[in-house]
């Protein structure tokens, strides 16, 4: 595990670095973070202070409380030059986002605030991320700052094209994803990271940390089915995919190799995960069912209808000369049954239950027998604020020996405990595939 010392500088995706702190430190890493004065515009101290568990330094001349020292380490009882001594003890120097300004100022080695004095005085590797305006990405200058900063050794994590901060602007300057800058980070760490190692072992740490789910093929479905009605109308719900996309993350976050099979989501997957879009149930069936064959977990979090319309009408359904209009629906494939029916040792398959009111967790654990499922995972619609469309959820994880309810939480937290429930299913944590027994409980007949 390594010692991250990370520099924010100003720009609209210093919110990413965020991220980027909370993931650093789910794997293992101890992270201080330095504001730039323009970072401080954009994110505050309390934030990364939070997540960190240590002080955010900004200016030069303010003592530090930790002395310098990451979190997890002894204060040392002298008062060193804080950012000295950040700068002696880290693995990595990163710089996320890194404005043009940034570069500029480290590419001509000015001294003139806490960050650039301490990319001066540093030694570790350093890992910039540049984020910014297009133009200004591909102004000579910029491209000048950033060939000297890569010559002198520097790892360039190269931001990528797509929509800009500014209002319809488009190109190449968006920061990179904060899973591609931690792996560019751990790259850089190298050996570096397990400083508890003793000398001359560094050669046998991985250049990455270990991640619980390491070699893993999870298969999640997110968002909901549309069924057509005619040319231009569906029947459909409400799912938004969040759920779905926070397990992809959390899985992918864990190390996992992960494919969404998503139905209608106008959202973005996490990066570092494959997605296939569907619409209908019957796309999702055939695209899950293709790619269940070579998944380690199943995670059923889409919404697929339950019937659709038997007959729909190739063109769209005028309503002159109509009083009404009677749709016939018939039912679709239950493709979490059906595929949980046919799984192989090894497989677990967790299904999702939408359900409304009292009574709810009986109805699940109905499911959960009947459906021959390893866990299924119980929210509550009629709840008020949770559910489809909010960021939030509550709900109950339920395998055959037990229900454990997840207190509301934002969807990321609920993946997380989802996730938990699957490795714990799986019987341990490192190692999870081969370790696995056939996890199928015994249906009820
Ligand atoms: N599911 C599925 N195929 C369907 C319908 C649902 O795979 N045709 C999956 C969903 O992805 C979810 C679980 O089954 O994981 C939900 O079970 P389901 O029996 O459909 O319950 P609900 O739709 O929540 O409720 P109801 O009891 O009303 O059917």
């Amino acid at each position: 595990m390594g010692r991250i010392l990370l520099g924010v500088s100003g720009g609209i995706a210093a919110y990413k670095a965020v991220e980027l702190v909370r993931l650093a430190g789910r794997s293992g890493h101890s992270v201080r973070v330095i504001l730039t004065p323009a970072g401080e515009r954009f994110v505050g101290r309390a934030t990364f202070e939070g997540i960190t568990g240590a002080p955010v330094l900004a200016d030069t001349f303010e003592l530090d409380p930790s002395r310098g020292a990451f979190p997890g380490e002894a204060t040392p009882d002298h008062e060193p030059i804080a950012h000295l001594e950040l700068a002696e003890r880290c693995d990595v120097l990163a710089v996320v986002p890194a404005s043009a300004n940034v570069l500029a100022r480290l590419a001509l080695g000015l001294a003139d605030d806490l960050l650039s004095t301490t990319a001066l005085a540093a030694t570790a590797p350093l890992v910039l991320a540049p984020a910014m305006n297009d133009r200004m990405w591909d102004h000579p200058a910029t491209r000048s700052n950033v060939a000297a900063l890569e010559a002198r050794g520097a790892v360039i994590v190269a931001p990528g094209t797509g929509s800009l901060a500014s209002r319809g602007e488009w190109g190449a300057g968006r920061l990179a994803e904060p899973e591609e800058i931690l792996a560019a980070l751990e790259r850089a760490m190298g050996g570096a990271g397990a400083r508890d190692a003793a000398p001359g072992a560094l050669a046998a740490v991985p250049a990455y940390a270990p991640r619980s789910l390491d070699g893993l093929r999870v298969l999640v479905t997110a968002g909901g089915t549309r069924e057509p009605i005619d040319a231009v109308r569906y029947v459909g719900n409400r799912s938004s995919g969040r759920m779905g996309l926070a397990l992809a993350e959390e899985a992918a976050g864990r190390g996992a190799e992960v494919t969404i099979v998503a139905a209608n989501v106008g959202l973005d997957a996490p990066s570092g995960v494959r997605v296939v879009a569907v619409e209908t149930a019957a796309e999702l069936e055939r695209a899950t069912r293709l790619r269940f064959t070579e998944a380690d977990v199943l995670l059923m979090a889409a919404a697929v209808a339950d019937f659709r319309p038997g007959a729909p009408e190739a063109s769209k359904i005028a309503k002159a000369g109509r009083d009404g209009l009677t749709l016939e629906l018939v039912p679709t494939v239950d493709v979490l049954g059906s595929l949980a029916a046919e799984r192989r040792p090894g497989q677990t398959v967790v299904g999702f239950a939408a359900e409304h009111g009292e009574g709810g967790l009986d109805r699940a654990r109905e499911k959960l027998a009947r459906k021959g499922l390893d866990a299924i995972v119980l929210n509550d619609v009629a709840a008020p604020g949770i559910g489809f469309e909010s960021g939030d959820n509550e709900v109950t994880v339920v395998t055959p020996s037990e229900a454990r309810v997840v207190a509301r939480a934002p969807k990321h937290e609920i993946a997380a405990a989802v996730l938990d429930a699957v490795e714990s299913l799986r019987g341990g944590v490192d190692g999870a595939a081969s370790a696995a027994p056939d996890p199928r409980p015994e249906p009820l007949r």
